[in-house]
């Protein structure tokens, strides 16, 4: 029997079962972490709400059980030949799954906790923990029996990580122990239809980008957001970035050859704070007002996140920003209620909005996308 499946992102099975239980949804879970929606009525198919706390979801996917690489090669194959068109763009997602443990804190004391030790958890010793070299097998496999059968749809294949295209399909195939997998098969126009929930990134997880020169590792939110969106701070572009000290935020806005207002009570570092393109407003971020619109807001203050979701949409409803990244620090408990109200409120004010934990985020949600009112003719 097919089903939605939803995979919670990390240290978030708790804060993900919330969100079910705010929607009025009923979820089974099938795994540590991984949740399979009912079927909808009379075979349709459902509108997937963009939940925060999901890494990935996998539409319509039906439970594999295979002996040998070759017979999930075989399987992916048989369930995408005559299913997608000829010639039109698919890509080809092969993961292990991780469970995600009930109870872990969104926090960043557990993932810590975890990373220090080198020991797999107890849930994967139970359940076997796949390798991720026997996924680039599959694919391998897949390769292989299309470059024999099918060299049509081998061409059509996409390998690079991007945003989807409209006339794009996915194949997905999430391996929970070495013989058994879900598969799950998303024909175009869904995958682009639903690019807020399903995520280009194959198992829904950014890659760690890595820099020794930002001051602190909290760069890679930034970076994270602008590849999700598909949108990046460029040359030229106004910035403001508040919560700005130790200046990571800012140091990534400048090589990007953006011009910055970076507002904070601590200062920058020293290189930031005299860099030409920099300007360093030392205060209070919710005091501070922009002179024009700005093309970015980028804020990261440590604030009660009711406090951050109002300063933002004081920013989308003054129209001082054409797009926006803004961190939302959430505790264990999440406020569900104040996360739909902005989720509703964004819907309205931007053309195009995220609400997600990133896999760069511990204890904390981001919200960024482009203003509704930005001008068409200002895109780039
Ligand atoms: C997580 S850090 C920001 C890190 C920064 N994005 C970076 O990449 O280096 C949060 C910052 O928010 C600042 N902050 C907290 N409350 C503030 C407020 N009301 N006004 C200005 N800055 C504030 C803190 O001083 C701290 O530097």
């Amino acid at each position: 029997m097919a089903s939605d499946l939803i995979w919670a992102a990390a240290d978030a099975t708790d804060a993900l079962e919330r969100e079910f239980a705010a929607l009025g949804m009923e979820a089974r879970e099938v795994d540590e972490g991984l949740f399979a929606l009912p079927e909808p009525e009379e075979g349709g198919r459902r509108a997937l709400p963009r939940f925060v706390f999901s890494r990935q979801v996998l539409p319509g996917a039906t439970e594999l059980h295979a002996e040998s690489i070759r017979a999930f090669a075989r399987a992916i194959v048989d369930a995408i030949v005559g299913v997608f068109p000829d010639g039109a763009p698919w890509s080809l997602h092969v993961v292990p799954f991780e469970p995600v443990p009930r109870g872990a804190s969104l926090g960043a004391r557990a993932s810590h906790r975890r990373v220090r030790s080198e020991r797999p958890s107890e849930a994967e010793t139970r359940k076997g923990r796949v390798p991720a070299a026997r996924c680039s097998f599959i694919e391998e496999a897949v390769v292989e029996l299309l470059g024999e059968r099918r060299r049509h749809l081998l061409r059509a294949r996409r390998t690079e990580t991007r945003h989807f295209k409209s006339d794009e399909s996915v194949v997905q195939l999430l391996l929970v122990e070495p013989e058994r997998g879900f598969l799950s098969v998303a024909k175009a126009p869904w995958p682009y239809e639903h690019r807020h929930q399903l995520s280009f990134f194959p198992g829904g997880k950014a890659p760690v980008a890595v820099d020794k020169r930002p001051p602190s590792r909290a760069f890679a939110k930034l970076i994270e957001a602008e590849e999700r969106m598909g949108r990046h701070i460029a040359v030229g572009d106004t910035v403001v970035d508040l919560g700005a000290a130790p200046g990571s935020w800012t140091f990534v806005a400048v090589e990007r050859g953006a011009r910055v207002v970076s507002v904070d009570r601590s200062e920058l570092r020293a290189d930031l704070l005299a860099h030409p393109h920099v300007r360093f407003v030392r205060g209070d971020a919710f005091r501070f007002e922009p002179e024009a619109t700005v093309d970015w807001l980028i804020c990261d203050v440590i604030a009660r996140a009711e406090r951050s979701a109002e300063l933002l949409l004081k920013w989308l409803r003054r129209g001082n920003c054409r797009h926006f990244v803004v961190t939302l620090k959430v505790d264990d408990e999440a406020p569900g209620t104040l996360l739909q109200g902005l989720a509703s409120d964004l819907a309205e004010l931007s053309s195009d909005y995220w609400l997600q934990k990133l896999t760069a985020n511990k204890k904390e949600v981001c919200a960024f996308g482009t203003a509704r009112s930005v001008r068409e003719d200002a895109r780039r």
